[in-house]
């Protein structure tokens, strides 16, 4: 994708999941890569054989004195900052049960560790030829959600943030997106018990319009492409990358048209699984 080599980029939670993907692909489209995640073994495996252009810094989003050495960290290696692409998160929430240090945990890692991020990194943003921020967003920003009150509400802020940050950093340049992905696969699914992989699969064919799960590498695509220099004209909006679910109303994919049930046809079942 045009715009990706060459340039430098800081991706938080690097070391499981989308983050881990996220590192890959950077590295794979050839730009410089520095992963950042509390998760020092998996951090350090996932840029193993990726490469020079590639590097693990153990950061801690709750510290600003980590933050500040992972700017300076890539900063020094690599000369500059062009991408944060900050996908880290905590999913631990308790709904209504959650006490005011969960609360505060949630938001210090999904929100205001990254706001940090932002604030140090703006000098080296500034002084790229080519800056963009992704946030991640989900789609339980969007929707009351039984017994999940906390990240919901963590990723709601992120995204609205994402807008408050491209209206301000448009004078230096600097475009401002997030993504919002649907379920995605993760790769401990593959060994995970099949009773776990069945209820995965119910819910994805549920859940998206396409009936499945998204891949990793359909959410980074999306990623490099806000990054890239196709995305030249995109700031302050969210990308949908998933599967049609946010677009898809409560009736899910089944049909429950008034006129369908005054005709007499039995009403619907619920969509069968699948996959
Ligand atoms: N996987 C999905 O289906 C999905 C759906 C919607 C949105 N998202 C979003 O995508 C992003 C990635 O999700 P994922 O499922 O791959 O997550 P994950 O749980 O697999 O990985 C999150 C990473 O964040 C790191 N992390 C946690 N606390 C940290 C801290 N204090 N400092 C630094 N790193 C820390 C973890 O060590 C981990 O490597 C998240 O922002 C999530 O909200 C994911």
């Amino acid at each position: 994708m045009k715009g990706i080599k060459g340039r430098t980029v800081i991706v938080t939670g690097g070391a499981n999941g989308l983050g881990a993907g996220l590192v890959s692909a950077f590295a794979a489209a050839g730009a410089n890569v520095v992963s950042a995640d509390i998760d020092e073994a998996r951090g350090a495996a996932v840029v193993a054989g990726l490469g020079d252009n590639t590097a693990f810094h153990r950061t801690d989003l709750q510290s600003d004195v980590d933050i500040e050495r992972l700017v300076g960290f890539t900063a020094e290696r690599f000369g500059g900052i062009d991408f944060l692409v900050c996908a880290a998160c905590t999913y631990a929430d308790a709904g209504g049960e959650a006490d005011r240090a969960a609360w505060r945990t949630a938001f210090d890692i999904n929100l205001f560790g990254h706001i940090v991020l932002m604030r140090m990194a703006l000098p080296h943003l500034r002084k790229s030829e080519w800056p963009s921020i992704v946030n991640f967003s989900s789609e339980a920003a969007h929707v009351g959600l039984s017994a999940r009150w906390v990240y919901p509400a963590t990723k709601a802020a992120i995204e609205q943030v994402t807008r408050s940050q491209a209206m301000d950093l448009a004078k230096d340049g600097i475009r401002v997106n997030s993504v919002m992905p649907g379920w995605t696969a993760k790769p401990w699914q593959e060994t995970a018990p099949q009773e776990v992989k069945d209820q995965y699969a119910y819910w994805a064919n549920r859940l998206h319009m396409l009936g499945r799960l998204g891949r990793i590498d359909e959410v980074a695509d999306a990623v490099l492409f806000l990054c890239s220099e196709h995305a030249g004209f995109m700031t302050g909006s969210c990308l949908h990358v998933d599967g049609g679910h946010s677009a898809m109303g409560p009736q899910g994919r089944d049909v429950v048209l008034p006129t369908t049930l005054r005709k007499g046809t039995k009403a619907a079942q619920p969509s069968k699984v699948t996959s």
